[in-house]
């Protein structure tokens, strides 16, 4: 009979088989509980943060700077690409319910389709400014700022060379799960007072979370949104439109807008008007009612000022389930409207037509600075400017 040594007690074991196992825990009750406790210590961790990595890339430069693709790994096979440039999310790849892989953002094949002219702001961060001020320009401590106006009469997403379209600073942080991002922008740089030093940490969890953490501080008030510009479609490819995305709102209230696509500072109720997500639904019911299609600020029903559930996405045919929890008042639901199948050097090569995909940019209300009954924009010195959202992936 072979002898094992367990913690210096030397007990007979029958060799191998049940009857061997359950004869010893029989005889040695204690054993069970020796057991438990060896099993919890070797239990693997919900973050099993050996199993993640970042891995780099290099995709080009842009004049001297080179433009660095990295791409965070999770246990469960979930990837999520980020560049330099913009801080652009540029692929998140995600199961299906058959457990296959696929990519449910839109974006490029190269850093050339990023750079063109017209890029609809796939992937990037967005700031200083998310969304829209009219006709550029606001009014601080009794002096009148003009931005750019590169949006029909108005300003849009920071202005000519906003947030999406500087290289930002990256570190890996421990744990190969985690990224952070900062820039640095300079006081006047598009118009807007102060320098403002951003900082934003796109982490990956091993329950296939995509969270991204925004801060914020300025030497002189300025108003601060930012945002991400992921364009979704959770069929990976499949199908050309999200009209089959059933999409839920948290949210009994939106901003209507003007033809420019202002707020017209009312608040109004969702019940009985396409913009009424308070129940998931498919996209395509109501699209074809909405002039344009939805490119809209809805007013998030929340209970705290912490990180909430507020919208969920559903994608049946592939069963891929999104949800984004986040800690700000609104979400902009953008139904990709102005894609019209021109863009180049797209992913495989892919006609990107209108509705290919949908943004859910969670965000203050656009014009804010213009609207003081709105949540307030204006980060003063002093102030940290926090914001926290998350994309999480499942499949139903
Ligand atoms: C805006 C749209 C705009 C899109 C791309 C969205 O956030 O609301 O109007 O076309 O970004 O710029």
């Amino acid at each position: 009979m072979k002898k094992l040594n367990l913690f210096n007690h030397t007990l007979p074991v029958t060799p191998l088989g049940n009857g061997g196992k359950i004869t010893i825990m029989k005889k040695f009750p204690y054993l069970l509980l020796i057991a438990a406790v060896f099993a919890c210590k070797n239990k693997p961790s919900a973050d099993a943060t050996a199993t993640f990595s970042i891995q780099e890339t290099a995709i080009g430069k842009i004049d001297t700077s080179a433009v660095t693709e990295y791409t965070i790994s999770n246990p469960s096979g979930m990837k999520v690409s980020i560049l330099n440039y913009g801080g652009t999310v540029t692929k998140i790849i995600t199961k299906d319910k058959a457990g296959n892989d696929g990519d449910v953002v839109l974006g490029y094949d190269s850093l050339a389709g990023n750079l063109q002219k017209g890029n609809p702001y796939f992937g990037v961060l967005v700031g200083r400014y998310a969304n829209r001020i009219a006709k550029g320009k606001f009014t601080l401590d009794g002096k009148t700022y003009q931005l750019a106006t590169n949006n029909g009469p108005n300003a849009l997403h920071g202005g000519l060379k906003g947030f999406d379209k500087v290289i930002w600073t990256v570190e890996k942080l421990a744990g190969d799960s985690s990224l952070q991002l900062t820039y640095k922008s300079k006081d006047g740089e598009e118009g807007y007072p102060g320098n403002v030093t951003a900082t934003v940490v796109y982490s990956l969890s091993s329950a296939n979370e995509l969270k991204i953490d925004y801060k914020a501080t300025t030497d002189k008030s300025t108003p601060v949104n930012l945002t991400n510009h992921c364009y979704f479609n959770l069929s990976a490819g499949t199908d050309s439109t999200i009209s089959g995305h059933e999409l839920f709102i948290q949210a009994d209230k939106y901003t209507p807008v003007d033809t420019t696509l202002i707020p017209t500072g009312k608040i109004e109720t969702v019940k009985g008007t396409p913009f009424d997500f308070t129940t998931p639904k498919l996209i395509g019911k109501d699209l074809g009612s909405v002039k344009g299609g939805y490119d809209h600020n809805w007013v998030l029903n929340r209970t705290s000022t912490g990180l909430e559930k507020i919208s969920t996405v559903y994608h049946a045919a592939s069963g891929r389930f999104m949800e984004v929890f986040t800690t700000e008042p609104g979400i902009q639901f953008y139904s990709g409207n102005f894609l019209d199948g021109t863009l180049t050097n797209t992913k495989g090569g892919k006609k990107y037509i209108q509705h290919a995909a949908l943004c859910l940019e969670t965000q203050h209300f656009p014009d804010s600075p213009n609207e003081p009954s709105f949540p307030n924009t204006i980060l003063k010195p002093g102030e940290t400017y926090t914001h926290t959202t998350v994309y999480k992936f499942s499949v139903k």
